[in-house]
């Protein structure tokens, strides 16, 4: 099954735009430099959301500098975490404080500037026609700056490679400026999500299609961070390349046991 990037039918009505309760959740470790300017960033282009920062205490003391801005603005919040835990954890952990407090949208941008909080305003608007919405470099439009050749290619052929194994026609399946309606998140059941690292993204975006959920990619352009450095290891990028393999093999079993008649899955039901 090729699931087009594209599904409106599944897409649900959203209210007004000035309706919707927004909380754009922001992963941090070591990111003093880059915080105070983000979360800036972020409530001059969107005011009327809302910001959680997920830090794992930070040792660079990232988390007091978050303390200090939420003192300042009910809009802006924090979240302690004790450890470092890794992305997945955070998000996680946000995603589930958002869905308590009750709000409707829920979104993923990293701390360190790559996400330009500037592009989010067309990322919500696009998810009137979708339940999730990825930033994408790699959909016409879409691009990166100041990134070293290398680090394209990686991104480029582990997103062909990610495509190819799992068999879905999301460009920019890693990236990590997302936006969740909080039926998806609900829908999708944050215990399923397994990944601890980058693969998080992937797994995100996997769950969504598979509980029936439409996915679109909004073109952004990607900044590599001016301070600071990135938290991505060899061991997070082999993780990713077993899980999707792992999963690539599962889904395409799935499909051969339903070309072949045995294994019929039951109809997913519809975002409501
Ligand atoms: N709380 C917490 N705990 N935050 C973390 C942790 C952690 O263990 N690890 C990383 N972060 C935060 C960083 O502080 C930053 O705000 C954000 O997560 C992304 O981390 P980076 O280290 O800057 O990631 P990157 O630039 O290598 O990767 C980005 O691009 C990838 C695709 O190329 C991210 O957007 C990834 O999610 C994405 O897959
Ligand atoms: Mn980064």
């Amino acid at each position: 099954m090729t699931e087009p990037t594209t599904q409106t039918g599944t897409a649900q009505q959203t209210r007004e735009g000035s309706e919707r309760r927004i909380l754009v959740c922001i992963p941090t470790y070591n990111e003093a430099q880059n915080i105070e300017s983000i979360v800036g960033r972020l409530r001059a282009a969107v005011p009327a959301a809302d910001v959680v920062v997920v830090d794992d205490n930070s040792p660079d003391g990232t988390g007091d500098i978050a303390d200090r801005l939420a003192a300042g603005d009910t809009r802006v919040h924090v979240l302690h975490r004790k450890g470092k835990e890794g992305l997945a954890a955070a998000y996680v952990a946000a995603f589930r404080w958002g869905l308590e407090q009750g709000f409707d949208v829920l979104v993923e941008m990293d701390a360190d500037g790559s996400h330009r909080p500037e592009e989010l305003p067309r990322l919500l608007e696009a998810l009137e026609r979708a339940d999730m919405v990825k930033g994408s470099r790699w959909v016409p439009g879409g691009t990166v700056v100041n990134w070293p050749k290398s680090r394209e290619y990686l991104s480029r052929a582990g997103n062909l490679y990610t495509r190819i194994a799992l068999g879905v026609r999301v460009k920019d399946i890693t990236g990590g400026f997302n936006v969740f309606r909080a039926q998806t998140l609900r829908d999708i059941g944050l215990d399923n999500i397994a990944a601890a690292g980058y693969f998080f993204q992937t797994d995100m975006t996997i769950n969504t299609i598979e509980a029936g959920h439409s996915v679109v990619e909004v073109p952004i352009t990607f900044e590599e961070r001016q301070y600071g450095e990135s938290k991505l290891d060899k061991s997070i990028f082999v993780e990713s390349l077993a899980r999707t393999t792992a999963w690539g093999l599962k889904r395409r079993r799935a499909q051969l046991a339903r070309l072949t008649g045995r294994g019929r899955k039951p109809g997913v039901t519809p975002a409501s």
